[in-house]
């Protein structure tokens, strides 16, 4: 039904039958936000498990007719999609979610061909906000470029609006229904918005406050901690006190890793037999990007070495961007010998570390406290993310301990469940 472009695309996706694995995570979460008492999600999970495509569908369904019946959704849903890389400031935001307010953009990108009526309305009503605030000369000061809410496309921003008012105009606009926003990339509020960021935190605060029936707000990054941290709940932080709903994903079962797989190849016609399923099932963690890749690429090249080479280049390239961007670091080479160790044994102590580089153990402590502060380990040093093993290529072919038979390629001297040809799955 689907072509192994879409099964094995490296885009971020929405369509339900095309999540592999997340059934049950999507039918959680449309009965989780639909609850009166949940407000804000926060969604967790390694690079490339499908934190963004998860919420993207989720808001697919949400607003989509078909699905809506077939999840069983009653309310009236409007989408908000905002990633966050390229909002720099408060200002940025509020235009953005007035913009997209007015224009259906999210259901655009989601491609829902059909702009249901409900979701006119809201458009319309925010343009009524905006010109009542303007006529009353109250709140809304009109940017510096000048704004027209005319009925025509050519909306002008900036609107000198603050968050807060924002989330007034959203919440009177969507009267009769509801709005899901989204926001992902949450990492660059905590790394860039310096002294704003407790005004993005009042944007939530309000909104869970005062518009929980009908604002909901689901959140992610690439990596998760520096957003942990924006979301802290400590007695001296904005959202002390406020419920953030927490939901973790993370690799897909053999099964439905398996079912991609196939899938796609069946989709492109190619050869494949068990020994490659297992084995590429072991080797890339059943981390659905991570499968993409490898599936993308074993089309591309029909062998199994090749595409596994390739999928962990790919993914190996993730690992040195989310290094690279560490800022303040001394030596980037002692980092490149701590992911290596890391990658090969899983775990990394602030002493062997400080044996093999020949530094301080304090000097050691702080280059973990940074590989815990991108996610590659948690706070014993243990490798969190196994994405982080794409940094290696020494695979060993290994035999079934339970049959004597069967084989498969797994990663040497990681402890981890794998699956050998004759379908037995092993705790190594
Ligand atoms: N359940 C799934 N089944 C199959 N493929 C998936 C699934 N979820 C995501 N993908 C694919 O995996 C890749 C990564 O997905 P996505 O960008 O949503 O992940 P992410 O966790 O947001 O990644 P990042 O850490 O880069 O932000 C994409 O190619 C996407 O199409
Ligand atoms: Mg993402």
């Amino acid at each position: 039904m689907f072509s192994y472009t879409e099964i094995f695309s490296d885009k971020e996706r929405f369509i339900p039958e095309l999540l592999y694995g997340r059934e049950d995570a999507l039918r959680k979460l449309v009965d989780l936000v639909s609850k009166q008492d949940l407000t804000l999600f926060f969604i967790k999970g390694p690079r490339r498990s499908g934190k963004s495509s998860l919420l993207l569908t989720l808001l697919k369904i949400l607003s989509n007719g078909e699905y809506k019946q077939k999840f069983n959704v009653k309310d009236n849903w409007i989408p908000i999609m905002v990633k966050l890389d390229a909002v720099t400031s408060p200002l940025s935001l509020s235009n953005l979610l007035l913009r997209r307010g007015l224009t259906n953009y999210t259901l655009k990108r989601l491609n829902v061909k059909k702009i249901p009526t409900y979701a006119k309305v809201f458009s319309e009503k925010i343009e009524e906000q905006l010109t009542v605030g303007r006529a009353l000369g109250g709140g809304i000061s009109l940017g510096n470029i000048g704004a027209s809410v005319s009925k025509g496309k050519n909306f002008a921003f900036p609107y000198s609006i603050d968050l807060s008012l924002v989330s007034d105009i959203l919440y009177e606009s969507a009267e009769g229904s509801k709005i899901i926003i989204m926001f992902d990339e949450l990492q660059y509020i905590y790394e860039n918005w310096k002294d704003n960021k407790s005004i993005f935190l009042q944007f939530l605060k309000k909104i869970s406050d005062e518009y929980y029936d009908r604002i909901k707000v689901v959140m992610t990054g690439s990596v998760i901690r520096p957003a942990e941290l924006l979301l802290s709940k400590d007695y001296t932080e904005e959202l002390h006190g406020r419920h953030i709903e927490e939901y973790n994903i993370g690799e897909i079962s053999f099964d439905d890793a398996e079912k991609m797989l196939i899938d796609g190849f069946t989709s492109a016609n190619v050869n494949y037999n068990d020994y490659i399923l297992s084995s590429a099932l072991n080797l890339t963690f059943r981390i659905p990007g991570w499968l993409a890749y490898f599936g993308k690429y074993y089309v591309e090249t029909g062998k199994l070495l090749e595409a596994i080479n390739k999928s962990y280049e790919e993914m190996g390239s993730l690992v040195r961007e989310e290094l690279g961007k560490l800022k303040r670091i001394k030596k980037r080479e002692y980092y490149d010998t701590a992911v290596n160790m890391l990658a090969k044994k899983g775990i990394l102590t602030p002493l062997e570390l400080s044996k093999q580089l020949n530094i301080s153990a304090h000097e050691a402590e702080i280059i973990l406290n940074n590989l815990n502060y991108i996610d590659f380990i948690n706070e014993k040093g243990e490798l969190k993310d196994y994405t982080i093993a794409s940094l290696r290529n020494d695979f060993e072919e290994m035999i079934c301990p339970i049959c004597n038979s069967g084989r498969a390629l797994v990663l040497k001297g990681l402890h981890y469940f794998v699956r050998f040809s004759c379908k037995h799955v092993v705790k190594l």
